[in-house]
This record gives C-alpha cells, sequence and structure tokens, in this order.
C-alpha cells in the first residue's frame, strides 16, 4: 500500500494503471475504520484491479464544529488495519489539498431528497458531503466507487451525484455490517459503555420487526409502535417509512418503489442511525 497525500500524484499513479488497462475500485472514507469500512475495501478487491481508499474528514459536512473537532483521527490504525487490501491509501494533506485556497462550495439540485430524513437534522450537510465526493470521484475517476448502505440517504444521494456530474462511475451500495446482538457497526458504537451497545440493539429489533409485521398494521400504526419500543432506551430523534427512491412519505405497503424506513437517536449523548429496506 502506498500513502499519497497529493492529488496531483495520486492522478499521475491512476493514469498509468488506466492506461495499463486496469480497473480502479474506489472507497472513499473518513478514517476511524472498522469492519464495516474494511467490507466495502473488500469488495472492492474482489471487484477491481487496483483498491484507492481515501481518509479525509471532511469539514464542509459537519454542521457543529465540535463534532469534526472531536472526530476520531486514528491515520496509524486506520494504514495497519487495510495495508494488505489497498494498493494506493490517498490522505490530503491539507483541507487546501481538497478544496483549493479559497473553498468555494457548489450547491447542488438534489430535488429536495437531501433536505428529508437526516437532512432535516443536520442542514448542510449533504451539500457538503456531496461537494467533497465530487472532488474525489473526479479525482479518481475510478470504474467503481463503494458506499456503506448504513448511510442510505448518503448513497441515494451519491447515486443522484454522478449523473449530475457526468461521471461513469457505477456506484455500489454494500450491506450494513451489524455486531452479533444487530447493532450496527459505526465508529461512534466505540463510545458507549457495554450496556449501552447491548441497549442499542432494540434499534435492529425495531426495525426488523417492521419488516417481519407490517402487513398487520397501517404505516401510522406500526410507526408509533415501533418507536415506543425505543423510546425510554434512546432518545429518538426520528423513525419514519419512505419511499426507497424518492424518500417521500408513503400512503401504503404496496409502494412501487419499495419501503425505506429510516432512524436517528441518541444513547449516552451519541447518535446512532440505522435503516432497513423491503
Ligand atoms: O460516509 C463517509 O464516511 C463520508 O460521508 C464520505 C462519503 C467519505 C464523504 O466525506
Amino acid at each position: 500500500m502506498e500513502l499519497i497525500q497529493k492529488s496531483k500524484e495520486l492522478k499521475s499513479l491512476l493514469k498509468q494503471k488506466k492506461e495499463e488497462n486496469k480497473t480502479i475500485g474506489f472507497v472513499p472514507t473518513m478514517g476511524a475504520l472498522h469492519s464495516g469500512h474494511v467490507s466495502l475495501i473488500e469488495r472492492a478487491r474482489k471487484e477491481c484491479d487496483i483498491v484507492v481508499c481515501s481518509i479525509f474528514v471532511n469539514p464542509t459536512q459537519f454542521n457543529e464544529k465540535n463534532d469534526l473537532d472531536n472526530y476520531p483521527r486514528t491515520l496509524e490504525a486506520d494504514s495497519i488495519l487495510i495495508e494488505s487490501l489497498v494498493d494506493f491509501l490517498f490522505v490530503p494533506h491539507s483541507v487546501e489539498e481538497i478544496y483549493g485556497a479559497n473553498m468555494i462550495l457548489k450547491e447542488f439540485d438534489f430535488g429536495g431528497i437531501e433536505n428529508e430524513l437526516e437532512g432535516k437534522f443536520r442542514p448542510g450537510h449533504f451539500q457538503g458531503m456531496a461537494n467533497v465526493v465530487s472532488i474525489l470521484l473526479n479525482l479518481v475517476q475510478s470504474d467503481k466507487a463503494y458506499f456503506g448502505l448504513k448511510d442510505y440517504q448518503q448513497f441515494k444521494i451519491v447515486e443522484k451525484l454522478t449523473k449530475l456530474i457526468n461521471l461513469d462511475t457505477k456506484i455500489v451500495g454494500c450491506p450494513i455490517v451489524r455486531e452479533s446482538n444487530g447493532l450496527a457497526r459505526s465508529s461512534r458504537n466505540e463510545r458507549l459503555s457495554q450496556q449501552a451497545r447491548e441497549a442499542a440493539a432494540v434499534i435492529h429489533f425495531s426495525l426488523s420487526y417492521i419488516h417481519l409485521f407490517h402487513s398487520y398494521f397501517t404505516i401510522d400504526e406500526i410507526q408509533k409502535k415501533a418507536t415506543q419500543m425505543i423510546q425510554g432506551i434512546l432518545e429518538v430523534e426520528y423513525l419514519e417509512i419512505r419511499d426507497a427512491e424518492t424518500l417521500g412519505k408513503i400512503t401504503d405497503w404496496n409502494n412501487e418503489n419499495g419501503v425505506f424506513v429510516s432512524f436517528a437517536g441518541t444513547i449516552e449523548g451519541v447518535r446512532l442511525i440505522d435503516n432497513i429496506c423491503f
């Protein structure tokens, strides 16, 4: 694995690989890597000749300065975890390396999907995310780019983004990796006590309950029931049942785009998200 800090250098190394007709898989991350990230990298390894991973804590997608300041930076451990799976690890040496000196952000038109669910609670988050992802995708110009479906709304927005910026990169969504009790893997889980980590299993339990038993209830009924299951254990920000493509509200279970159930809440001050699609 080669560590690269300059965009120009990465570009020229990848140009060589493309001239040798190698396929390229790209996994953008913000570091603090865990088995969820490793599963994306392993998938890229299986499907592509060359694997590029980036680690960049993107300031423009944080709506709280505290969250940005406290975001774990664990480059040494991250490098060890992925060194046998990755060809090029891109770690921009500064924010200017990505955004240039002036940092002028674009405003993408995603048709409002960016203001739903997570977007409501984290204003500006998806525009910031889309800005960095568009810069990184344009730089790497990979055949495929891999994103975790735990951030389902992000995945749908990135799909739209590639169309807006006319990129040929195929966006691959990879299944959520879970702990043995069902809790979705996240770097944030490390900040929970053992007790909270066990208790937070109720999130996946209640989302699975919706999946299994939805046909016995109306959307409103089961939404209330599942929320009640979680409340008291976590502070629920939202539990919403939506259209899996548009993320808009749905009126019945036979929704032609499929059903997306999205959750966000906090326990011990740690914000957790999860979802299920069916
Ligand atoms: O999912 C993440 O880790 C980030 O949002 C991403 C896609 C790397 C952009 O900063």
